[in-house]
């Protein structure tokens, strides 16, 4: 059987050509239109899933939330910031079982069987195009119905992701970019409109050095989100098109769900 891509595609060389393109102040901008959208109260539960290295799970915790974050990669989890600005002391900050609030709990696990009792949390987000990953429906739903088990009944799914009618109008077969230690990156990109994947084949190279990575993403319509929302149980459900909040259009880059 084929090791899936997502297994071994998020280490540590992704976390290198990946972490410079999230500053702090769009992880920052990110986290504050989650924490609007969702109207959460400042000492609400939440589940960033998967959370990658932590850079809106962090932030979270730093706004008073008990934060957790899951994620399957060992190998970024390993780069979480396991303390908040401001409020650890170098003495605690490689302290894991200090439980006190503010600080982000982390926990290596596959979304689609998360390690959490069922209605244990106000919410739940998926953020940066982190659903589709799995190429089959069956286990989409899987982890949106994992999502929707471990909320409480008053609670809330943020998903937020690329979709397929914007990435259909603007599809960049060709893209590249130079990193501040100097790394060129040059990215490859074919889109199957049957099975709506994208291939993409990222070259990078440093000096002497250089190395691939490949993946494939399916990328979906909004009313395929919403139709895979709904099977895995979900009723309310609101789209905007923005982190302030706009209505969604289908030009808008991003598709945020609150599903309830
Ligand atoms: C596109 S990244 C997004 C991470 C994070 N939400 C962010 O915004 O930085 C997708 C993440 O999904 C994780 N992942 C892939 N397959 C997974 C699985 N089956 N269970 C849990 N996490 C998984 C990867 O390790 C990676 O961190």
């Amino acid at each position: 059987v084929k090791t899936p891509w997502w297994r071994t595609h998020f280490d540590d060389r992704y976390f290198e050509l990946h972490y410079p393109l999230f500053t702090e102040a769009r992880s920052r901008a990110e986290t504050a239109g989650i924490r609007e959208l969702l109207g959460l109260h400042c000492d609400a539960r939440i589940l960033d899933a998967p959370c990658g290295w932590g850079r809106h799970t962090v932030l979270l915790a730093e706004a008073g939330l008990d934060a957790f974050g899951a994620d399957l990669s060992v190998d970024l989890l390993r780069h979480a910031p396991r303390t908040v600005p401001g409020y650890a002391t170098p003495a605690t900050a490689d302290n894991d079982t200090d439980d006190r609030p503010h600080r982000p709990h982390y926990t290596a696990a596959d979304i689609r069987a998360l390690p959490f009792a069922n209605a244990s949390f106000d919410a739940v987000i998926n953020v940066f195009t982190s659903l589709g990953l799995f190429l089959n429906d069956d286990d989409d739903i899987a982890a949106l119905r994992e999502a929707r088990r471990v909320l409480r009944p008053h609670g809330a799914l943020l998903l937020e992701s690329m979709h397929r009618d914007d990435i259909a109008a603007h599809y960049a077969e060709y893209d590249r970019w130079t990193l501040p230690d100097g790394t060129r990156v040059r990215v490859k990109r074919r889109f199957d409109p049957i099975t709506g994947t994208s291939h993409e084949h990222l070259h990078w190279r440093r000096g002497n050095e250089h190395g691939q990575l490949q993946h494939t993403l399916r990328l979906r319509t909004a009313t395929e989100i919403d139709t895979l929302l709904r099977t895995a149980g979900f009723g309310r459900i609101d789209y905007y098109g923005s982190w302030h909040g706009h209505p969604f259009r289908h030009d808008h880059h991003s598709l945020i769900a609150i599903a309830r």
